[in-house]
Order: C-alpha cells, then structure tokens, then sequence
C-alpha cells in the first residue's frame, strides 16, 4: 500500500462507537492505504518496568507506531477528559523519552460521543499530550462526532457525511507522512 496507518481507538469495549468508526474509516479508505487497528490493552505505566525489555505489548505498540506513516486515534469522553486507557498508552509511546516513535509521526485525532457534543473536551486532551511527545498532530478542521449513535450501524460508522469529512482528515494524514 501508499499508505499504512494505525488505528487506536481509545476505548475497550467491545461494542464501541470508537472502535467502530474507526473499522468503518478503514473499510472507506481509497486503495493503496490500508490501515491496521489495534486496542490499546496495556499494563499501568510504570516507569519501573519502562526497561528495553519491558511488557511485551507495549513493544509491539511502539513498534507498530514506528512502522506505521500516520496514525489515527479514535477517543470517546470520559469525564470531560480522554479515557485514562488512552493517555496511558500514550505515557507508554512517548517513551523513551527523545526516542519515541511518536517524535514527528503524524497523528489525526477524532473525537465522537453519543452527546451532541462529540468529545470535543478529549479531543483536545489529547492534542495537548500530542503537543507535549512533538507528534505531528493534523490541524485544521476537526473530526468531531456527536450523536455518534445515530451515525453507527452494524460496528462500523456509516453516515456519509461524517466519512466524507472524515477521510478528508485521512487525506491530510497520509500527506503529512510524506506519501
Ligand atoms: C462517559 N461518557 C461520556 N460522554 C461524554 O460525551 N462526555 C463525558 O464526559 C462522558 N463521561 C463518561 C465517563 C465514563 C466513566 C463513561 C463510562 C462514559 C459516555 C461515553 O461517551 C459513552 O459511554 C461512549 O459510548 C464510550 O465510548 P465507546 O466505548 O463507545 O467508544
């Protein structure tokens, strides 16, 4: 492919609205990208344990990263905020630190709620982390989902509308990789 991206979605769930908007997204996207998802299913950071040959999944996560030429992450709200599993995947990829693979990967956040207000609070969380490891975080206009409900059917998001918008992020994702 062009283009290999990486979906994270920040929730574990199984029936999740962000799991599912991201297996509709990769389902949408133009030939010659392809994108791989994988849940973010860590232990709690650790510094401890923040060794060369640390947790397991959590080499295969910073490697997947690195391989990767975008990566799109996928955040439902909690609590105003991002999920506490998202912010620790990302301790866990921001290190180590000045050699994480998140230094200059380019990154496309999307927020969705079931509220009207599509999570737009953990959107920016999450740009703020994205600002502190020096990713290169997609500008412009921002994926912001509400309603998220109504736009997902059978765990994949298929509202037109949303996926056009969407993919159009995707878009400046993979040219911001270079590709
Ligand atoms: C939520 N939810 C939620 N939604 C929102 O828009 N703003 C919020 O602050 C919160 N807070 C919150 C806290 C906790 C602990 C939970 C479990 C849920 C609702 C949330 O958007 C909803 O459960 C989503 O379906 C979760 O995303 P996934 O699992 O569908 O991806």
């Amino acid at each position: 492919p062009r283009a290999k991206l990486l979906g994270l979605p920040g929730s574990l769930r199984r029936n999740s609205n962000s799991l599912a908007v991201l297996q509709g997204l990769r389902d949408a996207l133009p030939a010659g990208i392809g994108m791989e998802i994988r849940d973010l299913r860590l232990p709690l950071y650790d510094q401890d344990l923040d060794t060369p040959d640390g947790p397991a999944e959590v080499q295969a996560l910073r490697q997947a990263i690195a391989d990767a030429d975008g990566v799109v992450i996928v955040t439902p709200e909690y609590n105003y905020g991002m999920p506490g599993v998202l912010k620790n995947a990302l301790d866990w990829a921001s290190r180590p630190y000045g050699k994480s693979a998140l230094i200059g990967k380019p990154v496309l956040v999307i927020s969705n709620s079931p509220a009207f207000t599509g999570g737009v609070r953990a959107h920016q969380q999450v740009n703020d982390t994205l600002l502190a490891v020096s990713a290169k975080l997609v500008g412009g206009a921002q994926v912001v989902i509400g309603m998220v409900g109504e736009k997902v059917k059978e765990g994949k998001l298929a509202d037109e509308a949303v996926l056009k918008f969407a993919l159009g992020a995707v878009d400046k994702l993979v040219a911001a990789g270079g590709k």
